[in-house]
C-alpha cells in the first residue's frame, strides 16, 4: 500500500507537511479525516446538483434522489446487505441505536423482557437502553467480559434463556480495540429467540462487514469513521423487522397521505421522515468508494502491522502499562498509561508536538471500571498512519516520562 499517495489525498496531511511539526493524527477511534474526494462530492452536490430527494418531479430533484437512492445500494452492497430497503439512513451511530430503540420497543417488547448489553459498551449503546427500559419496565443486564473485553459466551447463553428479547453488542470496542465474536453471538441470542443489534462504529472501518454472514438482525454505523461526513450514519435492520416497526421519525416524506387517514410508506422511507443529509450521503458514497478502490486487503493488514508495531514499541519501553486483550485479534486501537502520569497531561504534552490522542474515558466509562481503570490514553490508527509516526509517538513519550518525573 503506498501510503504517501494516500496521506496525499488528505488535505489536512499535505498542508501540514509544509510545517516543520506535522500532524501526527491518532484518534481515528473518535474520527477519520476526510480525502479530497470526499469533500469535492459534497461540496460538487451543494454547487451544481442541489435539491430535495424524493419530492420534487423536477428535473433537478429527480436526478438529485436517483443519486441519493444509488448510495444506498452502494451502502447495502458495501456491507452485503439482501435488500436496499434494509438500509436506514440517521444522523450518527448513537442516533441509529436511539431511532431503532424506541421503535424497537413499541414492536417487539413487553414489559419485563430483558435487554443484554456487554460490560465494554460505548455509552451510545448503555445509556439508550437504561433509559427506555425504565419506561417501557424491561431489565438491562450486562453481559460479562473476559479480560480487556471479549463476551463471555458461556454467561451470554445462561442470560439469553431469561426473556431476552435484545442483545446490543459492540463488534469491536472503543475503549480497548476488543474484537467481539459477532457470529457466535448472534447465533446463541437467535436460540433464544432474541434479535441482536450490533454497533459496527469502530469495526467498519478495519475489515469487511457481512450482515449476511454475521445474521444480526440490526447494525449501525457513522459515516465519519469512514472517512465520511460527520451528520450521517446508517442503521441496517432485517426487512422483517424494519416493516414491522413503528416509523422511528414522523413528519414530511414518510407518509404516503395523511386525509382520510394517515399511510406511510414502506421502509425504509417510513423511518427517514425530514429531508435527510443529502450532500453527507453524496459523500459517504465517494467513501466507500475511496475504501473499495484501496481494498480491505490491504486496509486490515496495514492496520495490523501498525498495531503490532505500536505494541511491540510501547512493551520496550520502561514505565507503560497496556491495557489490551492479548489473546484475540484487535481493532487498531491501543489503550495505554504511563505509570504515574495523568492521560490528561500526557496527551495535553504530545499536543505540544501535533500529536493527536484521545486521553479520558472514551464515552465508554463501565467499560474502564471494569478494568480497576478510570482513563486511558488511546492511539488508533487508520490507513493514513506510518511506523514513523509511531516512532515519533513513542520519542515523545520518552520525553513526556522526563519532563513529568
Ligand atoms: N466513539 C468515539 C471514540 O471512541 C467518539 O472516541
Amino acid at each position: 500500500m503506498d501510503i504517501e499517495k494516500i496521506r496525499y489525498e488528505f488535505p489536512i496531511f499535505s498542508k501540514n507537511s509544509l510545517k516543520e511539526t506535522p500532524l501526527i493524527y491518532l484518534d481515528n477511534a473518535s474520527t477519520t479525516h476526510k480525502p479530497q474526494r470526499v469533500i469535492d462530492a459534497i461540496t460538487d452536490f451543494y454547487s451544481f446538483s442541489y435539491a430535495n430527494v424524493g419530492r420534487g418531479s423536477y428535473g433537478l430533484a429527480q436526478e438529485a434522489t436517483k443519486r441519493y437512492e444509488a448510495i444506498r445500494l452502494q451502502v447495502s452492497k458495501f456491507i452485503k446487505a439482501k435488500n436496499v430497503n434494509e438500509i436506514v439512513f440517521t444522523s450518527g451511530t448513537t442516533d441509529g441505536i436511539n431511532k431503532m430503540a424506541q421503535s424497537f420497543f413499541q414492536a417487539f417488547a413487553k414489559a419485563g423482557d430483558q435487554i443484554l448489553i456487554s460490560s465494554q459498551a460505548h455509552h451510545s449503546n448503555l445509556l439508550v437502553w437504561e433509559q427506555w427500559a425504565t419506561a417501557y419496565q424491561l431489565k438491562v443486564k450486562e453481559i460479562p467480559t473476559h479480560s480487556m473485553g471479549q463476551i463471555d459466551l458461556k454467561a451470554l447463553s445462561q442470560l439469553c434463556k431469561n426473556k431476552t428479547v435484545l442483545v446490543a453488542i459492540e463488534a469491536g470496542t472503543n475503549a480497548f480495540g476488543t474484537i467481539q465474536p459477532v457470529s457466535e453471538i448472534v447465533k446463541i441470542a437467535h436460540e433464544s429467540g432474541a434479535k441482536v443489534l450490533i454497533d459496527a462504529a469502530q469495526w467498519i472501518t478495519y475489515a469487511p462487514t457481512d450482515v449476511e454472514i454475521w445474521d444480526c438482525d440490526f447494525l449501525v454505523f457513522s459515516a465519519h469513521k469512514v472517512f465520511g461526513p460527520t451528520g450521517l450514519g446508517v442503521l441496517y435492520g432485517k426487512s422483517e423487522w424494519l416493516d414491522k416497526m413503528p416509523p422511528m421519525t414522523l413528519g414530511g416524506g414518510g407518509v404516503l397521505r395523511t386525509v382520510p387517514q394517515t399511510v406511510f410508506k414502506e421502509s425504509p422511507y417510513k423511518h427517514e421522515a425530514g429531508t435527510p443529509h443529502m450532500a453527507g450521503v453524496l459523500g459517504l458514497g465517494e467513501a466507500l468508494d475511496f475504501i473499495t478502490d484501496i481494498g480491505f486487503e490491504q486496509i486490515t493488514s496495514h492496520a495490523n502491522s501498525l498495531l503490532a508495531y505500536a505494541l511491540k514499541e510501547l512493551r520496550n519501553m520502561e514505565g507503560v502499562e497496556i491495557y489490551q486483550h492479548l489473546h484475540s485479534p484487535a481493532l487498531p486501537i491501543v489503550s495505554f498509561g504511563l505509570s504515574g502520569i495523568h492521560p490528561h497531561d500526557v496527551a495535553a504534552y504530545l499536543n505540544e508536538s501535533q500529536i493527536c490522542l484521545r486521553a479520558g474515558h472514551h464515552c465508554a466509562q463501565p467499560a474502564l471500571v471494569t478494568e480497576g481503570l478510570k482513563a486511558t490514553l488511546r492511539a488508533s490508527f487508520t490507513l493514513y498512519n506510518t511506523k514513523d509516526e509511531i516512532d515519533e509517538l513513542i520519542k515523545h513519550l520518552k520525553t513526556a516520562q522526563k519532563f513529568f518525573s
